[in-house]
């Protein structure tokens, strides 16, 4: 048992770690988290590969009936924790009189968040790449096939993926290793509000594309023909992805949460602006894509293929474009951000490691695994371990890291945050912590993560499997 648990119990005030300095600071933070690649790269593809309306439906429904309850059993986690979420369970269960073992949550947490960031922080450095292209005016004049070559080029080349990866992690490192209020808290206060004025704007161009009503009708109009169950699966995942659920990032910003904050509203706060900048992004995507008569089922590719080919050749276009994948790179830094924390946090408690290295020493671990991800792209492409089960056929290791993670880490890992604060933890306990009085709001936010949320996520795991 570290010193942290036996000098820490709920009864004393002063917390193991500093606090945000403010609620707006959570807020600022938890959304920097949350929005990121997930929202504006992730969620275009993968609505554009599902087909639409129905996918769209499907994933909002999880994000209000699982992702924001769950999202609520996080942060109360790592609140009442007040430590990385690995001993923050360690105390809760003792606290409950239940088994160490649920501290297994939050490795599953840990080491989920360490291997997203892995490949997480490849695609990342794609985005500081295009960043980088088009404000020296790479795109401008472009045609689909020197636009393809680009993105191919930048693929193949293992020294280019590492060299962005490198300066992605690097980034990540040195806010991280600044600690919770000079570091993450300063980035985020000035990055945030940046990511939605530049979202806004180029909502406002694709309007002048004239296709802005068919991204809309593309985003908004469901057609249940095109649901598979494959794609109700990934909807889930997704919604925990984009939430940061799952691997312990809400927990370990939660436990620097001041104790006056209501947890409640900050969930809410942070999954509605999620939600509105996936949605927004889509907005600014797809008329562009229709636009320009691009496929919206062309894959991870889908935003470094189409968009630069569309910037290159409308006015203005390489001011927009440049807009637009700084905006990227700074979601995704903030995501990164967070990412690294669960570790770094849990590094710093145990054996009182300094902050400065364990971000180092975390960092470069995660970079390490990155060069899976690296590889896969280029000389691994052909590497499928999994490809004789039909399921994961032609997956190479980046496509099954992103698999395992996002499809099976994360919702398991929610699940056990449903059960843990639904029925193992008393329910004195969490409407303390949660601050609601014996009404609506709690019986509904019980509700859901007693039932609602664990039965969904094994419905939906059962029938991937059938
Ligand atoms: N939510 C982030 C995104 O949408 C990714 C992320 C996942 C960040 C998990 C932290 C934890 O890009």
């Amino acid at each position: 048992m570290s010193n942290y648990l036996k000098n820490n119990s709920i009864e004393d005030s002063a917390p193991a770690h500093s606090l945000w300095s403010s609620r707006l600071a959570f807020v600022l933070a938890a959304t920097g988290s949350a929005v990121g690649l997930g929202n504006i790269w992730k969620f275009p593809y993968i609505t554009g590969e599902n087909g639409g309306g129905a996918f769209v439906l499907v994933y909002l429904l999880c994000v209000a009936a699982i992702g924001i309850p769950i999202m609520m059993g996080e942060v109360l986690l790592g609140r009442r924790g007040r430590q990385s979420p690995i001993n923050s369970m360690l105390l809760l269960a003792a606290q409950e009189g239940k088994s160490p073992r649920w501290k297994l949550l939050g490795w599953m947490g840990v080491a989920g968040a360490f291997i997203i960031l892995s490949f997480y922080s490849v695609i990342g450095g794609w985005a500081t790449c295009y960043a980088g292209y088009a404000v020296l005016g790479e795109f401008s004049g472009a045609t689909a096939d020197s636009i393809g070559s680009l993105f191919s080029a930048l693929l193949a080349s293992p020294v280019k993926l590492l060299i962005w990866h490198t300066v992605f992690i690097g980034l990540t490192i040195l806010v991280v290793a600044r600690g919770v209020r000079s570091g993450l808290e300063r980035a985020v206060k000035f990055l945030m509000p940046t990511l939605f004025v530049l979202l806004l704007v180029l909502v406002g161009y694709a309007m002048t594309t004239g296709r802005f009503l068919d991204g809309v009708a593309f985003l908004f109009t469901p057609d249940f023909s095109k649901l598979t169950t494959g794609a109700v699966l990934s909807a889930m995942g997704h919604a925990f992805f984009t939430l940061s659920l799952g691997m312990g990032v809400m927990m370990a910003y939660g436990s620097y949460l001041p104790q006056d904050c209501s947890i409640v509203k900050t969930s809410i706060i942070v999954s509605v602006m999620d939600t509105a900048v996936a949605l927004l992004a889509g907005l600014a995507i797809f008329p562009i894509v229709f636009a320009n008569g691009m496929e919206p089922g062309a894959g991870p590719g889908l935003i470094f293929q189409t968009l630069p080919l569309a910037f290159g050749n409308i006015p203005g276009g390489s001011f927009f474009g440049a807009l637009f994948f700084i905006l990227l790179v700074f979601a995704a830094w903030t995501s990164g951000i967070s990412l690294l924390e669960p570790l770094v946090e849990w590094l710093e408690e145990h054996r009182g490691i300094s902050r400065l290295t364990s971000a180092v020493a975390g960092g470069l671990a995660v970079w390490l695994l990155g060069l899976v991800t690296v590889f896969s792209l280029n000389v691994w492409s052909d590497f499928t371990p999994l490809g004789m089960f039909a399921s994961f056929e032609g997956k190479t290791l980046f496509d099954l890291l992103d698999y395992l993670t996002a499809n099976i880490m994360l919702p398991l890992t929610g699940l056990l945050v449903a059960i843990f604060t639904g029925w193992v933890m008393s329910r004195s306990s969490t409407r303390e912590e949660l601050g609601l009085e014996n009404g609506y709001g709690f019986w509904l936010w019980r509700t859901l993560v007693r039932y609602v949320a664990p039965v969904g996520v094994l419905i939906v795991f059962v029938y991937n499997l059938s």
